[in-house]
């Protein structure tokens, strides 16, 4: 018989079947002060609207530093801070369309930064604090950000790179700004000139309100657009995927470098009201125990290969702790394994329930519920008031069990409404009439229920981290002792993949475990501190079509010893 586990308790989603027929995206309307009136925007739903009513004084942010200090804001402290800083912004020379990038680590400033820049119109891009300067000079000259929020020790680390940033104006420092030139202005000050009773400016469901740079399988990372009316499903799937609740103190481990840290980390729960809790801190597995134990998280939302590194640490670890507060566990970001599913009922006797969306999605879109059975490795069900599918390259549905593309019907709130300045990146999502294709190949068994089964290009997904092998090789070549580099995604238990490169020398260049580290740590540095190969194979030739393009299907499925397929194209 197949495996699943029953449902403990329904929770605010009392009845999937149910909603399913019955839910409009309309009816959740009512839940936004816009429908009363107020003004149509993120920043307003997710802090002022709760100032203005009895949440004013309830704790809508723990902000633990890296060395365990905590901040607390109430949503009336966050609306007069996030007014006035919206507000300096806008004496900074700041308008409406803005790009404003946030370039920092975990602490409270950023929290502050993202809601300010929504509440005065800016499109913000959260930039991950381990990008490297180069991969932060390609995401600020893609987008001509205007502004940039960030630390000392960051706005240092761009110094290589700072003549080229010429569409930057000013760098709003958190910390201490002397001796860091002229274009630099100190947050406090920014803060300070601002007007507490600010008050967000009126925004059309179709404006952006954040820029997210994710990777592909070509090209460098590209500006996905999220708008304001991403909203009204990032409410509905904090209140029935992550089941969120008025008491709820609520845990996104996501860095909001990333969607899960914003849609999931910032507006989602703070559209609800949510008191949320924010970790500066790096993994480690004692420490997210003690979080989760000492702030009394009810809900968590994580990641398959944070899961998988708690697993490695141990179950006696687990019996340090009372998680007795703890409701409710979900998961993104790659494949959650049966096998973690089974460890998550044996030592921490609660369900984890996977969803699956990405980048460009917005918001959740394939989801466990706490009223439905889960089958252990499948990604769930569509949310309600959303079409998805496993369809062929036609566009037409695949049998029950078959592998194909996995498609969703246009549409649904949160969906992109485009790619920065790309057009025809854009449109390749909708290739397939009638449908968009999210690059994932899936199958439906026959309850409806969805299964991953891999990415039908060459996404590369380390840690959860997405990764485009085009990036790394890119960066790879750069480098003085590499004539050419072939990228792949390796299969790995701990982090789900891992980057491995297949390198070619130049003449003068002899392999050697020494060259093999100074090259890892010149990816480290120029793209991000995860984007390196973990990898690395030095090698006489790369298998190339004859037009001269590297054949990584073929290293791949080389190094996975499977069969290599057609090889009609291969060079020689
Ligand atoms: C890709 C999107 C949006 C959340 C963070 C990731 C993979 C995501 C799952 C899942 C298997 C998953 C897919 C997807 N992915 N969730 N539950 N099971 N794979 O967003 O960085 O834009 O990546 O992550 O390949 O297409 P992202």
């Amino acid at each position: 018989m197949e495996e699943t586990i029953p449902p403990k308790q329904a929770g605010n989603l009392q009845d999937y079947e149910a909603a399913l027929k019955e839910f409009t995206w309309s009816s959740v309307d009512k839940e936004f002060d816009w429908s009363k009136g107020g003004a149509y925007n993120v920043a307003r739903e997710a802090i002022d609207r709760h100032a203005q009513n009895w949440r004013k004084n309830k704790i809508a942010l723990y902000s633990i530093t890296a060395t365990n200090e905590v901040r607390k804001y109430t949503f009336g402290e966050l609306s007069e801070l996030t007014g006035r800083f919206a507000s300096g912004l806008e004496k900074l020379g700041a308008v409406k369309g803005d790009r404003i990038f946030v370039f920092l680590d975990r602490t409270s400033e950023l929290y502050i930064a993202m809601i300010g820049i929504t509440k005065m119109g800016g499109i913000s891009g959260p930039l991950f604090s381990a990008l490297g300067p180069e991969a932060v000079k390609d995401r600020a000259l893609d987008s001509s950000a205007r502004f940039f929020i960030t630390s000392p020790y960051l706005y240092k680390r761009l110094e290589p790179v700072l003549d080229d940033l010429v569409d930057v104006e000013k760098f709003i420092i958190v910390g201490d700004n002397e001796g860091l030139g002229e274009k630099t202005v100190k947050f406090e000050e920014v803060i300070g000139s601002g007007d507490p009773n600010y008050q967000a400016v009126n925004m059309a469901p179709t404006d952006p309100y954040i820029i997210h740079y994710t990777s592909g399988s070509t090209g460098k990372p590209k500006g996905v657009l999220l708008g304001h009316k991403s909203m009204i499903q990032q409410w509905y799937t904090s209140r029935y995927v992550l089941d969120l609740r008025e008491e709820d103190t609520y845990w996104c481990t996501a860095d909001p470098g990333w969607v899960t840290g914003t849609s999931y980390g910032i507006f989602g729960p703070w559209f609800l009201g949510t008191t949320l809790i924010s970790y500066e801190g790096r993994f480690d597995a004692r420490t997210w125990y003690s979080i989760i134990q000492n702030y009394g998280v009810t809900v968590w939302y994580t990641a398959p290969t944070a899961l998988r590194m708690l697993m490695r640490a141990g179950d006696d670890l687990v019996r340090e702790f009372n998680f007795s507060k703890l409701r409710h566990v979900c998961s993104v970001g790659e494949p959650l394994n049966a096998e973690v599913v089974r460890w998550g009922m044996r030592v921490l006797d609660r369900r984890i329930h996977d969803t699956w969306w990405q980048t460009e999605t917005g918001a959740q879109l394939i989801c466990n519920y706490p009223c439905m059975a889960i089958k252990p490795g499948s990604m769930g069900r569509p949310i309600p008031g959303v079409i998805a599918a496993v369809v062929d390259e036609n566009g037409v549905e695949v049998p029950p069990k078959k592998e194909g593309f996995l498609a969703l019907r246009p549409g649904w709130p949160s969906m992109m409404l485009g790619i920065w300045r790309n057009t025809s990146r854009f449109k390749e999502y909708f290739r397939v009439p009638g449908w968009y294709i999210a690059g994932d190949q899936a199958y439906k068994d026959e309850d409806g229920y969805f299964w991953f089964l891999g990415r039908a290009d060459d996404v590369i997904k380390t840690s959860g981290e997405r990764l485009g092998p085009f990036e790394v090789e890119s960066a790879l070549i750069e480098h003085p002792a590499v004539a050419e580099a072939g990228v792949i995604g390796k299969p790995d238990e701990l982090r789900g993949e891992i980057v491995k490169a297949f390198i070619t020398l130049r003449p003068e260049h002899k392999p050697s475990e020494q060259l093999k580290e100074d090259i890892s740590k010149f990816v480290k540095t120029r793209l991000a501190y995860y984007a390196y190969p973990r990898e690395i194979e030095f090698v006489d030739s790369l298998p190339k079509t004859r037009s001269g393009k590297i054949m990584r299907r073929v290293l791949k499925a080389k190094e996975l010893g499977q069969p290599l397929g057609d090889l009609s194209t291969l060079e020689d």
